[in-house]
């Protein structure tokens, strides 16, 4: 069976596009209609006239879909795809932390649960970190749940953040010595490493970006080496957009296991039996939407 053609066939019987995350696998990134950043994956599902949304992602990307929009149908192609980081806070933690901080402003990253996103004043991804943390003025912040990523905003605005100690273990498997022994075997590559990665790994780089930003970034440059410091799928499509360029992972270790669970045989049982829906209770839903559109307009 040509399972590309046969998920093109069915996408069009059901009105339904497919939507992909750069992590996820290269013949998934292949057969996207969309593939994107955190940030444009949130975008587009709030521009798309088709009635279903496959999202071949994690979990906390097809909740953030099915808030976004109420009326469609979103599927995910295998339900276990989940986000270790976003499992690391829960509602009754961060309403403890709250009460120790009266006052305070939580500005949450999407990689987080809807019930999280609910209890929170504004959402971002890691495209948009600094800025929205930005938009917040003088207020005092919490960050959750990622405390790498509210690290590299609070260097970047030189404003102090109170942290929540979540963290990616995919990116966290990047560490200095990788960045070193990488920039060793190969002298004229630029490194780029994702928000995600530890502060001392961070410090390394010659640029931080989201998936899009190391996109645009090995886009516009001179250079034609670059060390890539995220997670493995991202290689795919720095390749196959980039042919004259020369790409090396920082590790082989920095690979999510979790984005690496949507195949092309489980995206066309998911069209082919509907399933796995995702949907949010719809008090939570109400809660999450607000700070998730706040995010939008502010970038
Ligand atoms: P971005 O899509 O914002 O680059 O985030 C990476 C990530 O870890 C998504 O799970
Ligand atoms: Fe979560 Fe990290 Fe996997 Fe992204 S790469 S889904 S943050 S575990």
């Amino acid at each position: 069976m040509d399972l590309a053609r046969e998920i093109a066939s069915l996408k069009a019987r059901r009105n339904a596009v497919i939507l992909a995350h750069n992590y996820t696998l290269g013949d998934v990134q292949d057969i996207a209609d969309f593939l994107g950043d955190s940030l444009e994956l949130a975008r587009k599902v709030t521009a798309t006239t088709a009635d279903i949304i496959v999202f071949c992602g994690v979990h906390f990307m097809a909740e953030t879909a099915a808030i976004l929009n109420p009326g469609k149908t979103v599927l995910m192609p295998d339900a276990f795809a989940g986000c270790p980081m976003a499992n690391m806070i829960t509602p009754k933690e961060l309403a403890a932390r709250k009460a120790e901080l009266p006052g305070v402003k939580v500005v949450t990253y999407v990689n987080s649960t809807a019930a999280i996103k609910a209890m929170s004043d504004i959402c971002c991804t890691s495209a948009n970190a600094v800025k929205v943390v930005q938009s917040m003025g003088n207020a005092e912040i919490l960050f959750v749940p990622d405390q790498y990523l509210g690290h590299y905003v609070q260097t970047q605005l030189g404003k102090k953040l109170h942290l929540w100690p979540g963290f990616c273990p995919t990116h966290r498997r990047i560490r200095p010595r990788d960045i070193q022994e990488a920039r060793n075997a190969h002298p004229a590559a630029k490194v780029t490493v994702h928000p995600e990665c530890m502060p001392e790994t961070i410090a390394m780089a010659d640029h931080v970006g989201s998936t899009s930003g190391i996109l645009r970034y090995c886009r516009e440059s001179d250079a034609d080496e670059f060390i890539i410091g995220t997670e493995l799928g991202l290689l795919h499509r720095l390749k196959k957009e980039n042919p004259s360029k020369r790409f090396y992972p920082a590790t082989e270790l920095s690979d999510c296991p979790n984005m690496k669970l949507t195949t092309l045989e489980k995206i066309f049982w998911s069209l082919s039996d509907m399933e796995y829906e995702i949907t949010v209770p719809e008090d939570i839903a109400e809660r999450a939407r607000a700070p998730i559109e706040r995010m939008l307009e502010v970038v």
